[in-house]
């Protein structure tokens, strides 16, 4: 082969592999730009659908939970139903009236009463007591201090007699006129008053059978011998009361203001038992029974 075929052989050959290389950077660069672009996509889409998903920590109630220790997970699906029924509540005052039951209807959705036999039982209008319960330990108060015959559970009794005696110091008559009610005796006591004010008024004052708690043997009802209990508001002794009901274990069961919370109407006259601790708290914070269950004894 001569010296000149050789050379424009090699110059192929040059060029070639300068081809080769051009085109191996173009694929390379390609291939990356196109994997690059894939990547943005896909992250774009990824972030998109978890806008879209809300996840644990965008639902309002999960975020709260551990902050509200009196939050339940078994009633979810009730606090999101209530909620939307209202929507203007706070989130706690939505969980605190769901624990109450509020989101149920009243002597239809019914629980059996817990805590039987104790201090902090609670019977209202979603706890029942079936008509055999009978409290242990009831024992007749002294007639210095109540009508004929009444009776209370015995730490309720005791504590009621001391308020009463140290009422007396000061010339002050706190006097129970109605204590424990059997079961029997409710079903006359609201029949008698359903048939007198209609079902609907006597819901407001009365407890049907089973649901009242003069049944659990720690609830009394008080007057002053010189005037009628319904006036018993306008009293010293309420006023007095007032300052110390709750040293002796006793609360103002069904304040005013508070009817959605007991499901009745104001009773100036009507205490219950539930020893000092509770009833301490109950007065600090200004609130019910059924407000100190939903967030204390978290027992629903
Ligand atoms: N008066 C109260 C509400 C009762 O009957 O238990
Ligand atoms: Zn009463």
């Amino acid at each position: 082969m001569s010296t000149i075929k050789k050379r424009k052989i090699k110059i192929k050959k040059k060029n070639f592999t300068i081809f080769l290389l051009i085109i191996l950077i173009i694929v390379f660069i390609i291939s990356k730009t196109t994997t690059t672009l894939y990547k943005t996509i896909n992250t774009k889409k990824d972030t998109k659908i978890k806008e879209e998903i809300p996840t644990e920590e965008q639902d309002e109630f999960s975020k709260i939970k551990n902050k509200i220790d009196y939050y339940n997970d078994k009633y979810l699906s009730r606090y999101k139903a209530y909620q939307k029924k209202n929507p203007n509540l706070e989130i706690e005052q939505i969980i605190k009236n769901v624990n109450m039951n509020l989101d149920k209807i009243q002597y239809q959705d019914i629980i059996p009463a817990k805590n039987l036999n104790t201090e902090y039982i609670l019977v209202n209008k979603y706890y029942y007591l079936t008509k055999d319960y009978i409290p242990d330990n009831l024992e007749t108060i002294n007639n210095q201090y109540a009508l004929s015959g009444m009776k209370l559970v015995n730490v309720a009794k005791n504590a009621f007699e001391e308020m009463s005696k140290n009422a007396a110091k000061e010339n002050l008559k706190i006097i129970a006129m109605s204590s424990y009610r059997s079961y029997d005796y409710q079903v006359n006591l609201w029949n008698k008053y359903a048939k007198q004010d209609g079902e609907e008024k006597a819901d407001t004052y009365s407890g049907r059978a089973g649901h009242s708690e003069h049944q659990t043997g720690l609830a009394v009802d008080v007057y002053n011998q010189k005037e009628n209990y319904t006036n018993f508001e306008n009293t010293k002794e309420f006023e007095w009361m007032q300052k110390h009901a709750h040293e002796y274990g006793f609360i103002l069961r069904f304040p005013k203001g508070k009817e959605q919370e007991t499901g009745y109407q104001y009773e100036s006259w009507h205490y219950r038992y539930v020893g000092v601790e509770i009833a301490n708290y109950i007065q600090e914070k200004n609130i019910t029974l059924e407000e100190y269950y939903a967030t204390k004894i978290k027992d629903w």
